[in-house]
């Protein structure tokens, strides 16, 4: 019927016609994949399809640093500094005990200044910028000797800066769905309960095998980006270290806030125990948190990170944060950020032919990103510089994320 009707037209619009129809077709073809490699010749092949390049939404595996301290280059030339990725194969020329230097040490041999105008620092506010805030802490750090390396402090530094924005979005995303819910509630059960309705908004933040707890007690001396959301940080481990209290009274000198009732716990536990956060939660230490916990057992925002938690440890984490608490629908971690530490047996599932071409690590984090996704989390990759560590991949999955591509870097 259609070609019958464009064979009746007359004879010198037809070429107009098809060109214009020719033009349609490209416009829709380049509309449907605006980032596909330009064509060159006939040489063209799906199998050039790579990982995104140079756009801000590519899979770096060697980022730049953020924070303030850059560890140099460890490395040697016979693997090249743009290796493809961080699996054991590439980072056998790594030399692991660089870096592995205390903090004071570091600043000393890179002539960093130590002293500060006043003789010592002065406190930061909880609206200090974030850079600000890590900056001054490491410098604290390294002037009062903390039993901490260098690289240890990077990494929680470069980990607190690629993934807050990630866990506070995914965390508001939370609390907007369960407000009007909430409001419902109380809307049916009472009229004149006020206090009900000026409930703050309470995040609690998860480190789990957290060691000292250094990644944790940054989060919480960075804050989650308003004044009015309490912030809770758990730390976990099956042991806490001595160096977690000196680090703990050095960050609070200069965040004083950490030092509240309820800011920081640390709770010595077995992860192998657990099976939702809810097992992973130490007694409030305020009556106002008793009571808000009490009324609204669901009212809390779940956040779980976890760095270098060894082999198959870092499962265990995403079983347990994913895990909702009690059974209540919705609350096992709104987010979920996790550094893997050494991959040994942590592949066992993910097919061969994965294992084959892209290695043990990267099969074993492809699994646990479906895991997730499986779980109902969009899951992503981020890292943080690879002069730090090698195992330097994070994996991130948030819940109810609009598939966020334009903030995967942050
Ligand atoms: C490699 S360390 C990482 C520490 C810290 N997250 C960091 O990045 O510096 C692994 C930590 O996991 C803890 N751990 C090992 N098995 C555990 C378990 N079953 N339950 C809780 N913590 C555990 C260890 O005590 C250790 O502190």
């Amino acid at each position: 019927m259609i070609m019958s009707n464009f064979q009746r037209r007359p004879s010198h619009l037809q070429p107009i016609m098809a060109l214009l129809f020719l033009c349609c077709r490209i416009r829709i073809a380049c509309s449907l994949a605006p980032n596909l490699p330009p064509l060159k010749g006939n040489n063209y092949h799906t199998s050039h399809f790579g990982p995104r390049q140079n756009h801000p939404t590519s899979y770096d595996p060697c980022p730049n640093f953020l924070g303030s301290i850059r560890l140099e280059k460890r490395w040697t030339d016979d693997v090249p500094s743009n290796a493809p990725d961080s699996s054991p194969s590439s980072t056998k020329a790594i030399n692991f005990d660089a870096g592995r230097e205390r903090i004071r040490h570091y600043y000393r041999r890179k002539n960093l200044p130590l002293d500060s105008i006043f003789g010592k620092a002065e406190p930061l506010t909880r609206s200090s910028p974030t850079r600000q805030k890590l900056k001054a802490i490491a410098d604290h750090l390294a002037r009062h000797d903390a039993p901490v390396d260098v690289k240890e402090v990077c990494e929680s530094i470069e980990f607190v800066l690629r993934t807050r924005k990630r866990l506070w979005g995914a965390a508001k995303q939370r609390q907007r769905v369960r407000e009007p819910r909430r409001r419902n509630d109380e809307d049916a059960s009472s009229f004149g309960d006020e206090a009900m309705g000026t409930e703050e908004e309470s995040i609690r933040l998860y480190d789990l095998c957290c060691g000292h707890g250094l990644t944790g007690m940054l989060f919480g001396c960075c804050g989650a980006g308003s004044d009015q959301t309490r912030l809770e940080i758990i730390l976990v481990d099956q042991k806490r270290p001595p160096s977690h209290s000196v680090l703990f009274d050095l960050l609070s000198q200069i965040c004083p806030w950490i030092a509240d009732p309820d800011s920081v716990a640390f709770l010595e536990a077995d992860l192998s125990s657990a099976t939702s956060l809810a097992d992973l939660s130490p007694p409030p230490v305020s009556v106002s948190t008793a009571e808000a916990r009490r009324r609204d057992p669901g009212s809390v925002t779940n956040l779980v990170i976890s760095t270098h938690a060894c082999g198959s440890l870092t499962d265990s984490v995403l079983e347990v944060a994913s895990t909702d608490v009690n059974g209540i629908s919705g609350t096992g971690a709104a987010a979920i950020a996790v550094m893997p530490c050494c991959y040994t047996g942590t592949s066992r599932g993910a097919p061969h032919g994965i294992q084959r071409a892209l290695g043990v690590a990267w099969a074993a984090d492809i699994q646990r990103s479906f895991y997730l996704q499986e779980r109902g989390y969009h899951s992503d990759f981020s890292t943080i510089p690879r002069e730090i560590s090698p195992m330097n991949r994070i994996l991130i999955g948030e819940k109810g994320s609009r598939q966020p591509s334009h903030r995967l870097q942050t």
